[in-house]
């Protein structure tokens, strides 16, 4: 969900330029309140997009201080009655708010048992919950709600309004983002910066557990026990215009053909004139302590590690482990004597990372976030971060992020290699390699018309879809098989090729599309013969080759590129089948159905 709130200034079209660029954060509803400080105050809210609430708004709907949210639904359905924000029985408070309340259902019982609820949302009882302390006890509006969050558990950021007091918006965060933007006659608060950058680069970020009372020419912070705090504003130095789509229909097509830039890029800000790593030896001190290397992540990130593993085994020879944070946060895997996680996320921000990320302070256990986003809160409680200098990505399906964390994870790799004494990482030509896969991906994405070609006539008609391959093919596989069917909606796997036959080869039927990638030298008549199995199922296969192994049949040829760095080039194939398969079924390739970007709940 996204957040977008300021006081000061007209807010109607900052408020709504700012929600339509967190849009990709959840977009399944939206709603806005206004206020005009001269007794008018207008709330507009939709079951459908930022550009829906634009068309329901009326032109006399504008405000000196105003909220708004876009929502990707937990508690109750996407409705307008569900969409924030959120209103209390008296129509007093208008309160917005990223997370989930895990005891609502508790409070529910035990505070507001008379009160009639409009929504399904555990964020009413929120607001319900501070009107019934304001009214009762006669509270000021942010006692009441500092009163509230004493008795909530759970995750939020929150924004509210008091329209008895209504040039105030009081805030308040616990694990979900939200940063406080600072202006000359005004302030905005945001849950990510991005949709601010145009009022101001001057941010405060609020840490857990902390409330504030913002006002147009000020603002005051405090833990929820009352206690003042204070932090250091900072400067956010990030270019808006990288932001935005230019000529592109879509940003996945973007951001996908930044790839070649991003590479040659993190060339030249993490490795010297010789080719040698230049990262933070305090980082890779600490990773050289390590006896065994533990990356969590959630999503493409997940499985950008997986290629991690295989890059940090060859090259540093130290045992590394994958895992989902989602799981491990609650059933802890095993530790070496001395463990080091390794944390990716584009967003840093994932709920289900941090939980793990916490464990991991809890136990002592150093930690490194690699992320797109320095500022964000894996960066800042890590031990260690380092950024993936991707630059914003806006399409919900992650493309340049993946690759990015695919090229650090080498970059870490060679570095702590060469630290130990590795030979293989000493011998690992990662600048020629870059500069490789940067010519390697624009190939491929000169041949995207006879990609488009392919997704038409073969993978398009069908309703599921298989991608396969093994060893460095494999992981790539399964990246592959989340893109397509994350945008195109068709069911898609991606396999180790030779389990296809110890079970699902049982859903080939004719026609069904498998798309096999080919890197792997070692396996790659093994897999020649993966391929002829399904097609004597009757599937349809396209193949994905790189030249060495290539026959003159194949339908992508991929040029060559170190083993281990070749998910770089191979997954961009698989990246422009998934936009073209969406694009061309008259899909929303950046705001695929039930997704969003940077998802803040367990
Ligand atoms: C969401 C996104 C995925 C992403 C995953 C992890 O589910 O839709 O595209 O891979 O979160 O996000 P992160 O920001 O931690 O990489």
């Amino acid at each position: 969900c996204g957040i977008v709130g300021i006081v000061g200034k007209s807010a109607r079209e900052i408020v709504l330029n700012g929600l339509s660029k967190l849009e990709y954060r959840g977009y399944d509803s939206a709603g806005i309140y206004l206020n005009d400080l001269a007794g008018k105050e207008y709330l507009t809210k939709t079951a459908g997009r930022i550009e829906d609430l634009k068309n329901k708004m009326t032109p006399e709907e504008q405000g000196m201080v105003g909220i708004g949210h876009t929502r990707w639904a937990t508690h109750g359905k996407p409705t307008e009655a569900n969409a924030h924000p959120q209103f209390d029985e008296t129509e007093r408070f208008y309160l917005v708010h990223n997370g989930v309340i895990e005891n609502y259902q508790d409070i529910k019982k035990q505070y507001l048992k008379d009160v009639s609820f409009k929504s399904d949302t555990d964020t009413e009882v929120i607001v319900q919950l501070i009107s019934k302390f304001a009214r009762e006890k006669n509270e000021d509006a942010f006692t009441a709600l500092k009163q509230a969050l004493q008795l909530i558990k759970g995750s939020y950021a929150l924004l509210l309004i008091d329209n008895q007091n209504p040039d105030h918006i009081f805030i308040a965060k616990n694990k979900s983002p939200l940063m406080l933007g600072l202006g000359n006659g005004f302030n905005v608060i945001a849950s990510d910066a991005l949709s601010v950058l145009d009022q101001t680069k001057t941010f405060v970020d609020l840490q857990d557990g902390e409330v504030g009372d913002i006002t147009q020419n000020g603002y005051q912070l405090e833990t929820l026990a009352g206690q003042k705090v204070e932090h250091q504003p900072y400067e956010l130095n990030i270019d808006e215009n990288a932001a935005s789509k230019g000529t592109y229909e879509f940003y996945m097509l973007k951001e996908i053909c930044e790839q070649p830039s991003v590479l040659r890029h993190l060339d030249q800000y993490y490795l010297d004139q010789n080719g040698d790593p230049k990262v933070d030896a305090k980082i890779i001190n600490a990773l050289s302590k390590a006896d065994r290397l533990y990356i969590f992540a959630a999503g493409t990130s997940y499985h950008a590690g997986l290629i991690g593993k295989q890059l940090f085994e060859h090259l540093t020879k130290i045992p590394t482990e994958v895992g989902f944070a989602s799981e491990a946060g609650y059933h802890f895997p095993m530790m070496s004597k001395h463990p080091f996680f390794i944390f990716l996320s584009q967003s840093g921000e994932t709920a289900d990372s941090r939980v793990v990320l916490q464990q991991a302070i809890k136990r002592g256990i150093p930690s490194l976030t690699l992320t797109n986003v320095p500022n964000s809160t894996l960066a800042r409680e890590a031990n260690y971060a380092m950024s993936l200098e991707a630059g914003p990505e806006i399409a919900v399906a992650s493309t340049k992020a993946y690759t990015a964390q695919v090229a650090v994870q080498a970059i870490v790799a060679k570095a702590l290699g060469e630290k130990i004494g590795i030979k293989d990482a000493a011998d690992f030509e990662l600048k020629k390699n870059f500069a490789l896969a940067a010519e390697g991906i624009e190939q491929v994405i000169s041949s995207q018309e006879k990609i488009e070609r392919l997704a038409q006539k073969n993978i398009i008609p069908s309703r599921n879809a298989f991608y396969i391959g093994r060893g460095i093919d494999y992981p790539v596989a399964l990246e592959a098989a989340l893109k397509l069917k994350e945008v195109s909606y068709i069911q898609t796997e991606g396999f180790a090729a030779a389990e296809l036959k110890h079970g699902t080869i049982s859903l080939i039927e004719k026609g069904t599309p498998v798309i096999a990638l080919i890197n792997d030298s070692v396996t790659s008549d093994l897999m020649r013969g993966n391929i002829q199995e399904v097609i004597a199922r009757g599937a349809t296969v396209i193949t994905i080759a790189r030249k060495s192994l290539a026959k003159p049949a194949d339908d992508i040829v991929l040029p060559e590129v170190n083993y281990y760095l070749s998910p770089l080039v191979s997954v961009v194939a698989a990246q422009l089948f998934a936009y073209y398969a969406a694009k061309d079924k008259g899909l929303d390739v950046d705001k695929p159905r039930n997704l969003a970007k940077s998802v803040t709940v367990e």
